[in-house]
């Protein structure tokens, strides 16, 4: 059936911090070595952000990038999203923030919170509100400042985060990825493999909860990565089935960039061979719901896509949250 409307992302954008965290550096902090972490995450460095440079910092100029490459101005902006586990304040919002340092005055703004998951479900938020016809022009934008949740005394997650934001704008009009398909879900029965507790109502910021380290993300390292290879392979098979697409038909996998291991497991489930895999984890890290919108921009940045070509994008995350997109190139 023919839409009335189609959601295209028409630009992206990124931006990371300039601070290089290397491996050599982590040896220094903690008890590990680069060749463990190369070996067990693929990971050889990460980007940090400054000290007072913030998630709306990051976004804004990932922002201001997607904007420029899409051709479109701050002004014809319907709705702002922003995905991020990492706000610059639980409220107000960080979309509200970037709202007015972009001179978004006609959009609204909506902070999604679905941690590693967040840019696949904006996107699919996006393809939603611009295949009802309810926006025409939608600036959805990952950003995360995890160096800021990240305990630097604890080598079990302190190896593997870094910062950084990805930026994209999904239009009815204009020319590029069509937005196939989206697939979404959740499981809120493992939120404690993977969480921070502190900061929130349930345990609100007091001398007890930062002695306890609560503020800081903890994770089961092993039961997360049995659920990421699971759920993104089930989320990917559905969202190719609901978007007509077969799995020969798969040009470029940008899973999201938690662990090596994982992505080689995700992408032998699809028979896609390593060098259609496109990876960012040996220089960002893990940079949560950022993650496969940096990996996107950097992959239409470096490759020109022939047009039928398809993305497909799958995340998994805190909560637990996973997703998969199918993008088709105009
Ligand atoms: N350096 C050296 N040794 C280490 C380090 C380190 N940095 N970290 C852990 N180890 C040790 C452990 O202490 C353990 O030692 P022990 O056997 O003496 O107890 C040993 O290495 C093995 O530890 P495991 O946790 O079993 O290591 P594993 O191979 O599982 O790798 C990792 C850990 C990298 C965290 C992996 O489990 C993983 O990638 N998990 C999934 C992460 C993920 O996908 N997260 C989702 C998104 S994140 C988000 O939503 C914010």
């Amino acid at each position: 059936m023919t839409k009335a409307f189609e959601a295209k992302i028409i630009g992206t954008g990124a931006y990371l911090p300039k601070k290089v965290l290397s491996n050599a550096d982590l040896e220094k902090m903690v008890d590990t070595s680069d060749e463990w972490i190369v070996t067990r995450t693929g990971m050889k460095e990460r980007r940090i952000a400054a000290e007072g440079e913030c998630t709306s910092d990051m976004c804004y100029f990932a922002c201001v990038d997607a904007l420029k490459n899409a051709d479109v101005s701050a002004n014809d902006i319907d709705l702002i999203l922003v995905a991020t586990i990492t706000p610059d304040y639980v409220f107000p919002s960080t979309s509200c923030l970037l709202q007015e340092r972009l001179g978004a005055t006609q959009a609204a703004a909506l902070d999604v919170q679905a941690a590693c998951s967040g840019y696949i479900y904006g996107l699919s938020i996006a393809k939603a509100f611009i295949e009802s016809g309810t926006y025409r022009n939608i600036l959805l934008v990952a950003g995360e400042k995890l160096s800021s949740i990240t305990d630097y005394e604890d080598r079990n997650t302190c190896i593997l985060f870094g910062d950084g934001a990805g930026a994209c704008v999904v239009s009815v009009e204009g020319k590029g990825l069509v937005i196939r398909g989206c697939n979404l879900g959740a499981d809120g029965a493992q939120a404690d493999l993977l969480k921070m507790p502190g900061g929130g109502c349930r345990h609100p910021p007091t001398h007890q909860t930062v002695d306890q380290k609560l503020h800081y993300i903890h994770m089961a390292g092993k039961e997360v990565f049995k659920h990421a290879v699971r759920r993104m392979e089930f989320a990917t098979k559905k969202c190719l089935e609901a978007s007509g697409v077969k799995e020969e038909e798969i040009s470029w996998l940008i899973p999201h960039q938690a662990n090596n291991r994982i992505i080689d497991a995700l992408a032998k489930r699809f028979s896609v061979p390593q060098d259609r895999v496109y990876l960012t984890i040996q220089k960002y890290g893990n940079t949560s719901a950022s993650s496969v919108g940096i990996a996107l921009h950097e992959l239409l940045t470096e490759k020109k896509l022939e047009k039928g070509e398809h993305v497909v994008l799958a995340a998994f995350g805190g909560g637990f949250t996973w997703g998969a997109a199918v993008l088709e190139n105009e």
